[in-house]
């Protein structure tokens, strides 16, 4: 059953015309903390490292929120295309580069890379925060901080949609049509704390799959909490699908609630192979009765997994 606090919100939420009065977007949380975008790219970078995979060239990002932070970490450690596909715009130009300086500044210094202490929600955990000098070589690292090279990304931020100069930034908000990406063209999507938002999952990975190149791989941390909808964790498997209208509102998304199964096997089911998928578990939710009868089916593993990091691999059409 809702409670009385969320009962309140959502009827504020569903008034008509409410969204022109009060943002229901106003912001995502992370990504206006350059510590935080450092963070996050880094720990997809060097858990891709471990699965055998270069740094990639061309990479694309679902949902990067209130900045192109991560984006921007990627393209200082090599990347030169960046594809931002989010479906409201919270950043600007001037957050961007006062956080692409910040970074520049972080990788200038080799700055560990902050972990549980600092960010204590944030996944996946590594077993090692120090600055990983084995794929951030000194080498590499002094062509990528060349100061011609750092140019070009602040110029890619002032202009970004150009296709001139030698880095490229491109945003799609909102993208709906798989056509905005060129198919085959992309080394890298990954995405922090999205995939628990995307209405349309499987035209997502279906997307996802036209885009990357054959073997491009992708990784997803995807996060199955309640977000704010119930006092438990996991409360909201237990409303109706009446309840949950309600709830979401007038809000352009708020999470899909599909648990970690169902992106297994949408991932599967779209041409992906799962290399590595670890699971945070809690075992303080609901109780199994209290599920609606939309989840009362879900196994006991996806009622606990609060959240998963995702690193999947195109199979090519033949596997
Ligand atoms: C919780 S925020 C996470 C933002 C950022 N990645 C971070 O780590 O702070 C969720 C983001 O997903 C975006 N989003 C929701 N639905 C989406 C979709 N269908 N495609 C791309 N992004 C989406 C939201 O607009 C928002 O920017």
């Amino acid at each position: 059953m809702i409670g009385f606090k969320l009962l309140i919100k959502s009827i504020i939420k569903n008034i008509p015309g409410i969204e022109k009065i009060i943002n229901l977007h106003k912001s995502t949380g992370g990504t206006d903390e350059a510590r935080y975008c450092y963070s996050i790219w880094l720990r997809h970078l060097c858990l891709a490292h471990k699965n055998g995979f270069k740094i990639p060239s061309t990479i694309a990002e679902l949902g990067p929120g209130d900045s192109l932070g991560v984006g921007i970490a990627a393209l200082i450690c090599g990347a030169d295309k960046y594809y931002a596909l989010d479906v409201v715009k919270y950043w600007n130009k001037e957050k961007n580069i006062k956080i692409f300086e910040e970074l520049a500044d972080l990788f200038k210094k080799k700055e560990n890379i902050p972990g549980p202490d600092e960010y204590p929600r944030v996944k996946p955990d590594l077993d090692n925060y120090e600055f990983p000098i084995q794929i951030l070589t000194e080498k590499h690292l002094k062509k990528m901080l060349n100061s011609k090279r750092l140019d070009s990304i602040r110029n890619a931020l002032v202009n970004p949609n150009e296709d001139k100069g030698k880095i490229v930034i491109k945003y799609f908000i909102p993208w709906n049509d798989t056509n905005v990406i060129i198919p085959e063209s992309v080394d890298m999507i990954y995405s922090q704390a999205v995939m628990e938002h995307v209405t349309e999952l499987n035209h997502s990975y279906e997307s996802m799959y036209k885009w990357l190149k054959p073997n491009g791989f992708m990784s997803h941390t995807i996060d199955f909490k309640s977000h704010g909808t119930s006092g438990r964790w996991n409360g909201h498997w237990t409303y109706s699908d009446f309840e949950w209208k309600f709830i979401t509102g007038r809000k352009k998304f708020l999470i899909n609630r599909a648990p970690h199964s169902t992106h297994m096997h949408l991932l599967n089911k779209n041409g992906f192979k799962i290399i590595r998928d670890i699971k945070t578990t809690l075992n303080s939710g609901i109780q199994r009765k209290k599920l609606t009868v939309k989840f009362k089916d879900i196994s006991n593993g996806d009622l606990s997994t609060s959240v998963c990091f995702i690193q999947a691999v195109k199979r090519s059409p033949m596997n």
